[in-house]
């Protein structure tokens, strides 16, 4: 099993102090950042894009973990590649060449991912699991942070944990929304192994003993 890692989400951060939001992350000594890319189209919300990633790429050694949450992403792989993305998530939901896309990504040299809704079930992604570095299991429907985690989730990420096993694959198994220390270990329970968490960290009191009870869980 893979050890914990927390990837903050930099939508919850000050958006006045990019900069400075990601290097509170860095700062802790943590290695990967969530960013969370919308088009007003897939979900109802706008956040930032390639043009942003570039500008807070220079400043920071993160592993720029990106989740497009796009309608077309197959459109925009290049430009997260070339504006420094490290990984690029994209979700099943939308009709494209999926198999296609994930193999794009992979040639422009960063790590692919594929995300599902918490409405879609483990079945719809399956075909790609042998294709990915990891599986992007949304714990709220997307588009806004600070929302409360779905529990009913949770047998779908067991059985992807358990298809991972079975397939012999080695993807992280990522979680994302209304993720906190007790959420997180509800999921590690299951297999997740990667926790994204926007809200719990920026707002937390004390953000490094945050990141350690993360990075400790058994
Ligand atoms: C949801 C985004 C999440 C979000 C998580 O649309 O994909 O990454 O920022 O936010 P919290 O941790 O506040 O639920
Ligand atoms: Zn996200």
């Amino acid at each position: 099993m893979h050890a914990p890692i927390l990837s903050p989400s930099l939508l919850a951060g000050d958006h006045a102090q990019l900069g400075a939001s990601v290097r509170a992350v860095e700062e802790l000594g943590l290695s990967w950042i969530h960013l969370d890319i919308m088009d007003g189209h897939f979900v109802p919300n706008f956040s930032f894009g390639p043009q942003t990633v570039a500008a807070i790429r220079p400043g920071s050694k993160l592993f720029f973990d990106t989740h497009l949450m796009l309608d077309e992403p197959h459109r925009y792989i290049e430009a997260f590649a070339h504006a420094g993305s490290n990984q690029i998530s994209i979700h099943i939901e939308p009709a494209y060449d999926h198999a296609g896309t994930l193999a794009r990504i992979r040639a422009l040299g960063c790590k692919c991912g594929i995300v599902l809704n918490p409405g879609t079930p483990a079945t719809a992604i399956e075909p790609v699991l042998p294709l990915v570095d990891l599986v992007l299991v949304m714990t709220v429907q997307p588009g806004f942070g600070g929302q409360p985690f779905r529990r009913d989730v949770m047998p779908k990420l067991r059985r992807i944990s358990d298809r991972r096993r079975e397939l012999g694959l080695t993807f992280r198994l990522e979680v994302d929304g209304g993720i906190d220390v007790a959420t997180a270990a509800e999921c590690r329970a299951e297999g997740a192994d990667t926790f994204v968490a926007g809200t719990s960290f920026y707002r937390a009191a004390d953000r490094a003993k945050f990141a350690a009870d993360i990075s400790s869980l058994a």
